[in-house]
């Protein structure tokens, strides 16, 4: 190489590191849900930077986390599997979930002893499984106890994961934590300093605003916007924003699902439309794929509201809120402009044919 070309060889070799490492630094995710019976090896990978493994569960009384047997196959291969189409993907083991008991996690996060079991235990499962990660879904701490508690597991955590990478040399584990829409639980505040110290990142579950079994209503469950209101994506990005947690730290949740409500009077289909239960399932929640064939098989009509950023259909008295491409798009567009690290969707194998996966990668154009 000519002297002359060199210094432009390695300004460009410095830009592309620092193009690779931005690219690293962004979280396009997906859960996969065990309890969804979607194959692993099906997950289109390449959509992705990051996917969860769900669920590990808490032992209350041991305190140590475990895969559940019948979990175990698909758990310890979960890595290699989703690694065949992209091996660059990271993976990471999410511990709780909304099925999982909240008490039992008060009841570990409450002692230093206990908190250890969980930590040490985290870590061996996670290393042992070859997950790049671990995700805390708590839902959730729900007093100040509680919440204090949280934050001192979340700084041990931190500690005991920095000295397991220096002892074996690995790269440290990710931390991440599922927490709620905003930045306190009804009232109760986040320790927000400890969850920027101690997490790589939080995961923002921005939706379930609005359902069938606590909305006598139909609404926009997963509102971006809902002015007035506490409702809605945008309102909780921002109380985690005001709480101090860097916007690089926060990821951005949607839903692959909608809520389906069962109208009091058919010709009374708009958003807060009275209405008399859930439809469609007996909680009223229909996976997105599902959405479409309701849609096909009944001629249903479907609308986009830019205010809210939801989608809906009806067809008779069957009235449902949901996500569709426009919606994705918008809400992962607002990430990107708001400089948050990234978005994840719950859950991957709700999609239909990876429609809505590929409209979020593209729209934060990866
Ligand atoms: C928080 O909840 C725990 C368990 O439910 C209870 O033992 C504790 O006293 C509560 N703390 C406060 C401050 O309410
Ligand atoms: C969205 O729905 C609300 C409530 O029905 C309505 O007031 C608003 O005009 C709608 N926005 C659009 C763009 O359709």
């Amino acid at each position: 190489m000519a002297p002359k070309t060199l210094p432009f060889f390695l300004t460009l070799l410095f830009l592309l590191q620092l193009h690779s490492s931005a690219g690293q630094n962004a979280v396009r995710a997906a859960y996969w849900f065990s309890d969804s019976g979607f194959p692993v090896s099906d997950i289109d990978s390449t959509l992705f930077t990051h996917l969860f493994c769900a669920f590990a569960g808490l032992n209350p009384q041991t305190n140590r986390v475990f895969i559940a047997s019948g979990n175990q196959a698909q758990f310890s291969t979960f890595t290699r599997t989703v690694q065949q189409k992209n091996p660059s993907v990271k993976t990471l083991l999410s511990i709780g979930g909304g099925d999982a008991k909240a008490t039992d996690f008060d009841g570990m996060a409450s002692q230093a002893g206990s908190r250890k079991s969980f930590i040490d235990s985290s870590i061996r499962l996670a290393r042992s499984n070859n997950f790049h990660g671990l995700d805390l879904d708590w839902e959730y701490p729900s007093n100040t106890t509680q919440m204090t508690n949280f934050g001192l597991l979340l700084a041990e955590w931190r500690v005991s994961v920095a000295s397991e990478s220096r002892r074996s040399g690995n790269t440290p584990l990710l931390l991440s934590a599922a927490v709620f829409r905003s930045s306190d639980y009804y009232t109760i505040n986040y320790p927000s300093s400890a969850v920027s110290k101690g997490l790589d990142w939080i995961n923002v579950m921005a939706y379930d605003f609005y359902g069938p079994r606590w909305s006598s209503v139909t609404g926009p469950p997963a509102a971006l916007y809902n002015p007035g209101t506490t409702e809605s994506g945008s309102y909780g990005i921002t109380t985690w924003i005001q709480a101090g947690v860097a916007a690089n730290k926060i990821v951005l949740g949607f839903p692959f699902y909608g809520w389906a409500w069962k109208l009091a009077h058919s010709n009374n289909n708009g958003f807060f439309a009275p209405a008399v239960g859930p439809a469609i399932s007996k909680d009223g929640d229909v996976g997105y794929a599902e959405i479409n064939s309701f849609i096909a098989k009944n001629g249903a009509r479907a609308l986009y509201n830019s205010s809210f950023v939801s989608n809906f259909c009806y067809s008779g008295t069957t009235w449902i809120g949901y996500d569709d491409k426009e919606s994705i798009s918008a809400k992962v567009t607002y990430a990107k402009n708001r400089g948050l690290l990234g978005y994840f969707a719950w859950h991957a194998g709700a999609d239909d044919k990876w429609a809505l996966s590929r409209q979020a990668a593209s729209a934060w154009g990866a």
